[in-house]
């Protein structure tokens, strides 16, 4: 006889099946609230405000506004890393998230766009004055369309699945 596989086994089990997609309560979390939902804000706004400043530096002329971006993307990120941790983890440890195709989804459209915030902070850091105009505003306006659309999918996820939440409807 062979040995039992405990994945193909378990996932052939409608019960079993039924107990995995329910297990969507977050791990990564202070006193019951998910560290993923309270640091994205921070890349997310981060990024927005750098598509503000090379805006404004478009506008004025003014280079006070390019180091403004420079701090800005650079926080993003930095905190985005983070952010992107935090999820993985959850992504990892929850069964009722890893075995939700969206779920992974949302990891590599946001590692795309982790990805992108890394080259328009690292293209800014050889020169930061120059490289707003044209390539840092085209970085930035980039990073903001996607940072729009994995905030979308993020919500997506907590609002439509439940997952990360306190219970799943799905
Ligand atoms: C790189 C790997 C990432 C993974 C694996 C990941 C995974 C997840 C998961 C599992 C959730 C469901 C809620 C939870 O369990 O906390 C979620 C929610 C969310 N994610 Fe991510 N995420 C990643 C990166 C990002 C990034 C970089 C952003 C935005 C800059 C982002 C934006 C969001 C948003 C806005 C939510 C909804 C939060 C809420 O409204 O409570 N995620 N993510």
């Amino acid at each position: 006889m062979s040995p039992p596989r405990p994945d193909t086994d378990q996932a052939l089990d409608p019960l079993h099946a039924e107990k995995v997609l329910s297990d969507t309560d977050t791990r990564v979390a202070v006193a019951g609230h998910p560290i993923h939902a309270m640091l994205v804000a921070f890349p997310i706004s981060l990024t927005m405000c750098t598509l503000g400043a090379d805006l404004f530096y478009w506008w004025t002329g003014d280079i006070f506004w390019t180091r403004v971006a420079l701090w800005a993307i650079g926080a993003a990120f930095l905190i985005g890393l983070l952010a992107g941790l935090s999820g993985t983890v959850e992504l990892l440890l929850v069964p009722g998230i890893r075995t939700r195709p969206p779920s992974w989804t949302h990891f590599v459209i946001a590692v795309a766009l982790l990805s992108m915030l890394g080259a328009n902070f690292g293209y800014r850091l050889s020169g930061y004055e120059d490289a707003v105009l044209p390539f840092g505003i085209l970085l930035s306006v980039l990073c903001a369309g996607f940072t729009g659309l994995t905030g979308w999918h993020g919500g997506k996820l907590v609002f439509d699945y439940r997952l990360g939440a306190g219970g799943s409807k799905s």
